[in-house]
């Protein structure tokens, strides 16, 4: 009796130890759901892969690396670098500090720079259906990593990186029913810390139909529903606790279904 309890103990650490248990995150806003409008709906069906921590560096390179999108669950321990994300711990530290927008079109060409509580205050909010993606503005990226160096140093990467590259990492809040249309660049990966990312890709040779000044929501709405099933995206909606690993010159637009914090590590 008392042996078979051993036994038994022995494999359940066996199995914790290949396959760490996934990380639980409070379900709690970090006091970002400024509004509870989200102009987009989260959407059941996933196309994409999900697999869990216990995929190994030669089967995400096997795999997927050069093939395919996945989503990676659990691979990443976030749950300091998410308290410091919080709305009230990120303005405390960094309200003052100037950060540079972008507007939210495929060709991003116009940069503005604001303090970070008066984009929070003031321009973080849910995408308007009527205006242009050149319109919208968008924190993401162009980050200065002198000033969110401290913050940035307690954020976890997803453990893989492709031979040949190294990560560069792009910080970002935007607001529900905000997202980047369609683009392509490098490999990377992609994780959501407060809210969920709805992600839509098409592999290299599959060039969508978009306007390149429109935003991802009026795509959804406009064009999405008369897609016929040949020219449908590859998608899936994450949560935080994912990574969305996206191959090299994938196209992919995003869509925040809720005010969101979000990192991105690409490999160049
Ligand atoms: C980043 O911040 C530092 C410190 O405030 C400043 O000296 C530097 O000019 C900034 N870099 C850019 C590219 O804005
Ligand atoms: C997008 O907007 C830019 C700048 O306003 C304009 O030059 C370009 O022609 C527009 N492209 C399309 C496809 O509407």
């Amino acid at each position: 009796m008392a042996r078979s309890v051993h036994v038994l103990l022995l494999l359940q650490a066996l199995a914790s130890l290949a396959l760490p248990e996934q990380v639980a995150y409070p379900d709690e806003d970090g006091g970002w759901a400024l509004d509870r409008y989200s102009p987009a709906q989260e959407e059941e069906r996933c196309t994409v892969e999900r697999v869990d921590a216990s995929i190994t560096y030669s089967q995400f390179i096997q795999q997927y690396a050069y093939s395919r999108p996945v989503i990676l669950q659990g691979i990443t321990d976030n749950v300091e670098f998410r308290s410091l994300c919080s709305k009230k711990r990120l303005l405390q530290e960094f309200g003052d500090r100037q950060v540079r927008l972008s507007t939210a079109n495929t060709y991003s060409y116009e940069k503005v720079d604001v303090p970070f509580w008066e984009y929070v205050d003031q321009l973080l909010k849910p995408q308007d259906l009527n205006s242009l993606g050149c319109d919208t503005l968008y924190f993401f990226g162009d980050n200065n990593f002198t000033e969110w160096g401290s913050l940035f140093e307690k954020y976890m990467p997803p453990p893989f990186r492709i031979p040949g590259t190294s990560g560069a990492y792009s910080f970002g809040i935007a607001g529900s029913g905000t997202g980047v249309p369609f683009h392509w660049h490098g490999p990377g990966f992609s994780e959501v810390i407060y809210g969920r990312k709805r992600w839509f890709l098409y592999p290299p040779e599959q060039t969508p139909k978009f306007n390149p000044n429109g935003t991802t929501l009026s795509w959804l709405l406009e064009t999405y529903p008369y897609l016929p099933e040949a020219a449908r995206p590859v998608e899936c909606t994450i949560r935080p606790g994912e990574v969305l690993y996206f191959p090299d010159r994938w196209w992919h637009a995003t869509l925040n279904l809720d005010t969101s914090v979000f990192i991105s590590t690409f490999l160049g």
